[in-house]
């Protein structure tokens, strides 16, 4: 198969009409006017092409893309998804909850996550998920319990953690190295797994990893692979007779810079070479590649200023929006909406009283004046979801662009929501 090599700009979502960066046709300027600034903007037939671009590359592997929530939970992109035939993965009950309001079943859920409460398991066992992704013995321990006070038996997958070294771009983004806090330790497996087959009300139908996130090489999904497979044999050896489901997580990368997409056609080949056929049903748990690319973050200039020999380019979204530049030191593109063809050196900084609030360092960028929009690039994965109220701002809205019209899938919030859970007296209760 020959390589994928794709740019932005042959690619659904945002592209220049006539010098102005729309949304597959939609004026972002009409947005911005509309809805207001800062607000994500996303692209349905991005997520769309990207579903169906991973999906055909595995087609000849019998396998289903269950969407890692947690990279876009927002409902409306959920409701796509399932739409497209997806499933979920999940990583609490709060995911849990939105997958449902989404009209995902049961049977569509994968329930992850290395901190599982009783209560989020007892949900998952009543909701009937097809898998419940455990990370430790003792989380077993405890599904074997509730599972019994449930009269169920659950259906696990051992999450193993397969000690492999990941290439991403910052460390937080690795999960699948050796001491890491995420699954069972590689050579432990085998016992917890064996332990599991003697429990009575655990059905171990699986194993899984997750070796990290923005992967674009894919020696980690190969040696993690051949790891699991020897698993596989081992538990299968030691009588495991229901062992189904093989899933190996998320992570693969989008371009944060407009540069060559992923290979995919290189990871279906490396899973086509590790997965036999027929044996095994896989389960892949894509979060970014799916959403990534499909978001801006749009944002207008408040400001122009100097200090210490530098520009600043001051707009109206910040860190609280948009975490991701501050606690990955990631890299995000930014655009003018209408370039005038001017450019400048500058600090892209947002509102936010901290030095940490920034959009982008030292660019060589449009020179945005007060009263611009600029795009903030591939915002679409780990953007809303990781917004919050610092500086009580409230958090922005977002908006999806589908068939040459748009809406709001989620209003901004009011000044009210900031303190609507907020009490100016406390209840007061006696502590005897
Ligand atoms: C268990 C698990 N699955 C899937 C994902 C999704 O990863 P990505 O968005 O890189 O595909 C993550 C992300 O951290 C994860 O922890």
């Amino acid at each position: 198969m020959g390589e994928s090599v794709l740019t932005a700009g042959a690619e659904p979502g945002f592209r220049r009409e006539n010098g102005e960066l729309v949304c597959d046709g939609v004026s972002l300027g009409l947005i911005a006017a509309d809805v207001g600034t800062p607000v994500y903007v996303y692209s349905a037939a991005s997520i769309k092409s990207q579903f169906e671009k991973l999906s055909s590359v595995l087609a000849e592997v019998p396998h289903r893309l269950h969407y890692s929530v947690k990279a876009n939970s927002n409902l409306a992109i959920l409701g796509q998804l399932r739409r497209h035939g997806a499933g979920v993965d999940v990583v609490s009950g709060g995911e849990m909850y939105r997958a449902q309001s989404a009209g995902f079943k049961g049977s569509d859920i994968v329930f992850s996550g290395v901190g599982k409460t009783e209560r989020e398991l007892i949900e998952a066992l009543a909701l009937g998920v097809l898998l419940i992704n455990v990370e430790s013995e003792d989380e077993l321990t405890l599904l074997d319990q509730v599972a019994g006070r449930l009269g169920v038996a659950a259906p696990v997958a051992l999450r193993v953690n397969p000690e492999v070294m990941v290439d991403t771009p910052h460390p937080y983004t690795r999960t699948g190295g050796k001491g890491m806090k995420f699954g069972i330790p590689f050579d432990e497996t085998l016992i917890v797994a064996q332990r599991a087959l003697g429990m009575k009300h655990i059905r171990l139908i699986g194993i899984d990893m997750h070796v990290g996130s923005q992967i674009s090489q894919f020696e980690p999904y190969e040696i993690g692979l051949a790891r699991l497979m020897q698993l596989w044999h081992e538990i299968g050896a030691s009588g495991a007779s229901d062992l189904r489901y093989l899933d190996i997580g998320g992570g693969l990368a989008v371009s944060y810079d407009a540069g060559h997409a992923v290979d995919i056609d290189g990871f279906a080949a490396v899973v086509r070479r590790m997965v036999p056929p027929g044996e095994v049903k896989l389960i892949l748990e894509p979060g970014r590649f799916l959403v990534g690319n499909a978001g801006i973050l749009l944002t207008r200039v408040l400001y122009r200023k100097r200090s210490g020999g530098k520009n600043f380019i001051i707009v109206d979204a910040g860190m609280n929006d948009l975490i991701r530049p501050s606690h990955y030191n990631a890299y995000h593109r930014l655009e003018a909406v209408n370039p005038t063809g001017a450019r400048t050196t500058a600090d892209v900084v947002g509102p936010v009283c901290e030095s940490g609030d920034f959009l982008g360092l030292h660019r060589d960028i449009d020179d945005v004046q007060p009263g611009e929009l600029m795009a903030v690039h591939s915002a679409g994965a780990y953007g809303f979801v990781m917004s919050s109220n610092y500086n009580s701002r409230p958090r922005v809205a977002e908006v999806l662009v589908d068939k040459g019209r748009y809406g709001m899938v989620t209003e901004r919030e009011q000044y009210s929501d900031l303190v609507r859970k907020e009490r100016l007296e406390p209840e007061w209760r006696s502590a005897e």
